[in-house]
């Protein structure tokens, strides 16, 4: 079933785990570990892979997924566990704190120093839910292309040594596994607020498109409420530019 030959080195050995990790699939290239992921399917099937030829990031964006470079990796889920959107930035957060100084970008970015380091792409078919992480591991800033090369970062430049990627990956599934347990115990809401003081968006002035305005709350669904003109507008998804309180459309 592995496209190529397995990548051993990522294999996160030994994983300490309830519901993650029921089944590991490595690939050496793949098209999309998202895309394995919903068609394997079981309840805590990990993929993970070295390259991605159809990387996919949001908005049907491209994400591009070296050999060697990043961690590209999905996580199957075929229980009710609402809240995943809430939970994986969260798990990345906290792994990722080992080496660098993360904060999370509304919805589910994670950044240092401003920069992107890691997405988070979660999709469903059918009981299937994936949620597949990007994160930029060994990257120069070189590696990235030219128009990412401003706004994105790898951990190996913020940590200033080279970074596991096995290390890493383990360490991402294990929070995520802790979070996962508080979902199906009934702490989505818990969980939920957790997300929201760590995206630190609330009070701030957004732009997305023509809406520019001042977040009020983020809803139960995780979108966010803003005052805009003499209005409310609700942004459910998209990217938001963060701007100076002082900043106007004009
Ligand atoms: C984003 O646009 O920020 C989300 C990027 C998500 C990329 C990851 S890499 C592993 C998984 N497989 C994919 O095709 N996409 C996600």
């Amino acid at each position: 079933m592995p496209d190529s030959a397995p990548q051993s080195r990522l294999l996160p050995t030994p994983l300490h785990t309830a519901v993650i990790g029921s089944r590991v699939v490595v690939y050496g290239e793949v098209d999309s570990t998202n895309t394995r992921a919903l068609q394997i399917g079981g309840d805590g099937l990990v993929v993970v892979a070295d390259s991605q030829t159809a990387g996919r990031g949001r908005h049907g964006r491209t994400w591009h997924s070296c050999a060697g470079l990043g961690l590209w990796f999905s996580a199957a889920f075929e229980k009710p566990t609402p809240g995943l959107a809430f939970a994986a930035p969260l798990a990345v957060r906290d792994a990722v704190s080992a080496y660098a100084a993360p904060s999370l970008k509304w919805p589910n970015d994670v950044l240092v120093g401003g920069r992107k380091l890691a997405g988070i792409l979660i999709e469903s078919r059918g009981d299937v839910t994936a949620v597949g992480i990007g994160v930029n591991v060994h990257h120069t800033a070189g590696d990235f292309p030219e128009d990412l090369r401003d706004s994105a970062v790898s951990l190996d430049m913020v940590a200033g040594t080279s970074v596991s990627r096995g290390d890493l990956l383990r360490e991402i599934l294990t929070s995520l596994d802790g979070y996962v347990a508080r979902l199906r115990k009934g702490g989505a809401e818990e969980i939920r607020r957790e997300w929201c003081d760590a995206c630190d968006i609330i009070g701030r002035r957004v732009r997305m498109d023509n809406v520019e305005g001042v977040v009020l709350a983020l809803d139960q669904g995780g979108a966010l409420i803003v005052e805009a003109g003499k209005g409310f507008r609700r942004i459910a998804y998209g990217d938001v530019i963060h701007l100076e309180p002082d900043a106007s459309l004009s």
